[in-house]
């Protein structure tokens, strides 16, 4: 789900609006638009199909003015990108934005056409403005009109009207999706997001689960579920302009190792009730092609690639089905074939990877079914390019060693997992509950890893003078190793490899000395006991043992064998968890080698060339 903004104000708000949309752009979008009210209460409405620059570039040609209004960025859930299926939708005198999925959409406009509505859109959303144009007639104000439709809505939603002919307020209600109201001086504001309301205040109220809203210039109301009045907190925010600022930090990938709590919360928004995940929030077309998806290919570079490989995994443990992932260099140049039914999804941070692009456009002349990515940057070629596209909506990713945005991947490809399990009948509620349950935990358990900082910054000095390391793991757990290695190598320039750790004992082990710090990512789960084997193997030989563990693992730790024992967490969210510790350990190797944390030589952001 997307973008919203309103504003009641005395000056023109169209800018504030406009400029409100660009704040929430890395939330990707595919269509944008406005509707203000201007002084002769007649509503202008703008929408594009495109990137915010073209909305605004529409709305400076037209003389939008007005200082009550609101604005959408939209993700397509229900009806194609369009213009015509862009928010604001309008009803009469009613102009309405939403984020989210109502759920009764059908049901409900097969009602509203009996009563004479005439729908100009594919979209869910547009039933919004004509229930609320209809319950307006027989209710004495707009929020009670709000109120009334609000309990027709099934879904998981946030959406805020506007009366053309009353513009000295905008209403809301929260029901499943955030809306934050920004105070401002003499004029009050709505989002989805405060980011998107940062350049004109910063003190916030979040509403609250089926709360409704009333904001005039002067005047804030809040009406519960109950419709009884409420008091919600106020608070002063103190979130950077944007991500070019470190704030406190002292890199950007420290800062956007610390941001992952809050880049998931960001990903899944919207995203997942409290049992479930809302695969139409995936994307249009989502439902239809994961439910006949037979294979899934997963093609990427670098840390994409590794998170790919994590989440193969689960493609075929939950969800079923058979899952390859590639290297794009490499897939690029090989006569691949396509097996039946199979769902393309390329992996990026950027979106504008040449190898990964290449891979796309060559993919989707050979017959997939689909080609989705899982993207960091929207509006990226990837993003275009794609049949459809799930934002990991990280924010602003500006460390070259990419971070957050490997872990919003793995989050992301979760909720596609489990969508493909459940439309194919592969997972049970109950199961499903459970690992949405462990979703809405992660961003907690996420904090419990970075509270380990300290302790590794401690263990880094084991490793700024050696040469080389070697990181082990099994299972899915293995492209964590692998991941770790990349991190390491990249920007601490020490030469690190990862191997599956029951592959040691054919070659690798000849390594083992002093001098050759072995890391290995030791969860509690089946296949623990055989790792300690590979553990004692590396012990017989006088190797320096890292082991990141558990306190349910039972390592007892010695001079060559240290134990970083964390608090145990659900095994399905655990290698998310554990690319944590493997972040803070490179990052505090390299701060004690002196290299370039965010900018380490001969690398790029984005390759975008081959
Ligand atoms: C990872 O830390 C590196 N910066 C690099 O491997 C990166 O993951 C790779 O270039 C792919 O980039 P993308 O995710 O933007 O496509
Ligand atoms: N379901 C609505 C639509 O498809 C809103 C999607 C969004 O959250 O942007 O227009």
């Amino acid at each position: 789900m997307c973008g919203i903004v309103g504003a009641v104000a005395q000056r023109d708000v169209a800018e504030i609006l406009v400029e409100g949309l660009r704040r929430l752009e890395y939330r990707g979008y595919d269509s944008a638009g406005v509707a203000v009210v201007d002084a002769d209460l007649e509503l202008k409405r703008v929408r594009r199909l495109g990137k915010v620059q073209e909305l605004a570039d529409a709305v400076d040609a037209q003389d939008v003015t007005g200082g009550t209004g609101i604005a959408h960025t939209r993700w397509a859930t229900h009806g194609e990108p369009s213009e015509a299926n862009a928010h604001p939708h309008v009803s009469g005198d009613i102009a309405v934005v939403h984020n989210g999925i109502i759920e009764n959409h059908e049901e409900l406009r097969a009602t509203l056409q009996e009563r004479g509505y005439v729908f100009q859109s594919q979209t869910d959303t547009e039933v919004i403005a004509h229930l609320v144009e209809w319950e307006r007639r027989t209710s004495e104000t707009l929020v009670e009109a709000l109120q009334k439709t609000a309990a027709q809505l099934d879904g998981a939603y946030g959406t805020v009207v506007v009366d053309r002919k009353d513009p000295s307020r905008i209403v809301a209600a929260r029901s499943g999706s955030p809306i934050v109201i920004g105070f401002g001086v003499g004029e009050n504001f709505l989002a989805s997001d405060q980011l998107a309301l940062l350049s004109v205040t910063r003190r916030f109220m979040y509403l609250e689960e089926g709360d409704v809203a009333e904001i005039t210039r002067r005047d804030v109301k809040v009406l519960d579920v109950d419709g009884n009045p409420v008091e919600r907190e106020i608070t002063e925010s103190n979130a950077e302009h944007d991500a070019g600022d470190k704030g406190q930090y002292r890199h950007f990938m420290q800062k956007e190792i610390f941001e992952q709590p809050r880049a998931l919360i960001n990903t899944m928004e919207g995203r997942v009730t409290d049992k479930a995940v809302v695969t139409e929030a995936i994307g249009v077309n989502a439902v239809d092609i994961l439910k006949k998806v037979e294979h899934v290919q997963i093609i990427a570079c670098g840390t994409s690639y590794n998170s790919g490989m994590a989440a193969r995994y689960w493609f075929e443990s939950i969800a079923g089905v058979s899952c390859d992932v590639e290297i794009a260099s490499e897939f690029r140049y090989r006569d691949f074939v396509v097996r039946p039914n199979s769902l393309l999804v390329t992996l990026s941070q950027s979106g504008e990877t040449a190898d990964t692009l290449a891979a796309l456009r060559l993919a989707k002349e050979k017959g997939y079914m689909s080609a989705m990515t899982i993207c960091n940057v929207a509006g990226s070629s990837l993003v275009r390019e794609s049949d459809f596209a799930f934002m990991t909506r990280a924010g602003t990713e500006i460390g070259v060693a990419s971070t957050k945005a490997f872990t919003t991947q793995l989050a992301a490809m979760l909720m596609m997992v489990v969508s493909i399990a459940r439309l194919q009948d592969r997972m049970t509620e109950e199961r499903e509950a459970e690992i949405v349950k462990s979703l809405h935990e992660l961003p907690a358990n996420i904090e419990k890893a970075l509270a380990f900082d300290k302790e590794i910054e401690a263990l880094a000095t084991d490793f700024a003078d050696k040469h080389h390391t070697l990181f082990l793991g099994r299972g899915e757990y293995y492209p964590i190793a692998m991941e770790a290695s990349l991190k390491l190598k990249e920007i601490s320039y020490i030469h690190a490899e990862a191997y599956a750790a029951g592959e040691l004992k054919h070659g690798p082990l000849a390594l083992i000395d002093a001098d050759m710090p072995v890391v290995v990512v030791a969860p509690t789960n089946d296949l623990l006991e055989k790792l300690k084997s590979n553990i004692e193997e590396v012990r017989a030989r006088g190797g320096l043992l890292y082991v990141f563990a558990d306190e349910k693992a039972g390592f007892e730790g010695d001079e060559n064998m240290k134990i970083i024992q964390m608090p145990h967490v659900d095994d399905i969210i655990a290698p998310i968890y554990y690319t944590v510790p493997m972040q803070l350990l490179s990052y505090h190797v390299a701060l004690i080698k002196g290299t370039d944390v965010d900018q380490p030589r001969n690398l790029a952001k984005a390759v975008t060339v081959e």
